[in-house]
């Protein structure tokens, strides 16, 4: 593993498996340091237990509809992991793979190369994740990847944020800069259509607890258990994610379109780092990423990264005090 810290006593671990955010210490309002991702304690616990905790998340995140895609003529039909769909890139996506993993100054790069036909996937698939702790206390990660073949890409980190810790999540105020969100149908599949937030439990344009309407006698939160749905970004900035507790605030930036909301609905009780309790609601995940199901939803834009082409991507959680 691999563990880097500033000079304000933040400190981040990288574990090799599934380039994972294992460990994050954010000095709270008291200058206390909070542990603000679920995780657990031994590298060894992270492939027994699943739900991508921490994990960078590919070949490609979030869901593609049927497991199957066609792509400049021919049919690749992919592993199903999630009733008849794929999520987050197959039985064995990047999240269970090794990666090669240094640190350099202030950063712990992650690389890896994704064979051609991997979890049926075309191309050589080279990927660099870049996890950079500024003295401001901004964790900043770049993705960058080259492909032989074309292929669709979307990576993400599936961090499960608990900005106090521990505890529940549903006193953590939420703002998120979307007007609109992916509408899901069945399996938390998003059906192509867009849906306005205006008026719905959806709504976070303006800061609000994530516990408000959370079980909200509405289509979208019950197909789902909560909230767990793709925002269309207005922009840069995503999201401020805030706890009243430890006083402390996250900012996301992202150059994605694209982030899921997720309120660990699905998430299993267990026993995490330190002995503290993981469990649906415990924590929230603010996925950036390309929309979900864009491989069969023509009018999302397109995950391929072409031949020869280079992605580059860049996603920031910065953490203040309020
Ligand atoms: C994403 C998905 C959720 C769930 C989690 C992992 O957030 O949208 O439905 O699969 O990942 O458990």
């Amino acid at each position: 593993m691999a563990t880097i810290r500033n000079k304000a006593g933040a400190e981040l671990t990288v574990l090799p498996y599934g380039a994972t955010i294992q460990r994050l210490l954010i000095p709270d309002r008291e200058g206390v340091l909070r542990d603000v991702v679920l995780g657990y304690d031994r590298e060894e616990d992270y492939a027994v237990n699943g739900d991508y905790v921490g994990a960078t998340i590919g070949r490609v995140g979030n869901r593609i509809g049927g497991a199957c895609f066609s792509l400049n003529g021919k049919e690749y039909r992919l592993e199903k992991n999630d009733g008849e769909n794929q999520l987050h890139g197959g039985h064995r996506g990047f999240d269970k793979q090794i990666w090669d993993t240094e640190i350099s100054g202030n950063r712990v790069i992650c690389r890896r190369l994704s064979p051609d036909g991997e979890e049926h996937y075309p191309g050589n698939l080279a990927v660099q994740v870049e996890f950079e702790l500024t003295e401001e206390n901004d964790l900043v990660i770049r993705y960058d990847a080259d492909t032989d073949a074309d292929t669709p890409v979307n990576l993400t980190n599936h961090s499960y944020f608990n900005l106090n810790g521990e505890g529940s999540i549903l006193n953590h105020r939420l703002t998120l800069y979307a007007e609109k969100v992916t509408a899901n149908g069945q399996g938390c599949l998003p059906t192509g259509r867009f849906l306005p937030v205006e008026g719905t439990a959806l709504d976070f344009r303006e800061e609000k607890a994530l516990g408000r309407n959370i079980d909200a006698d509405e289509e979208q939160i019950r197909l789902v258990g909560g909230y767990d749905i793709n925002y269309v970004l207005s922009g840069k900035k995503a999201a401020v994610l805030w706890a009243p507790e430890s006083g402390i605030e996250m900012t996301v930036e992202t150059d994605l379109p694209g982030t899921q909301l997720y309120t660990a609905n699905f998430l299993r009780e267990r026993i995490g780092k330190g002995g503290r309790a993981i469990g649906p609601r415990s924590a929230v995940c603010l996925e950036t990423q390309l929309f979900p199901n864009a491989m069969r939803c023509y009018s999302f834009p397109s995950p391929i990264l072409h031949a020869g082409e280079h992605l580059h991507s860049e996603t920031a959680y910065r953490f203040r005090i309020r």
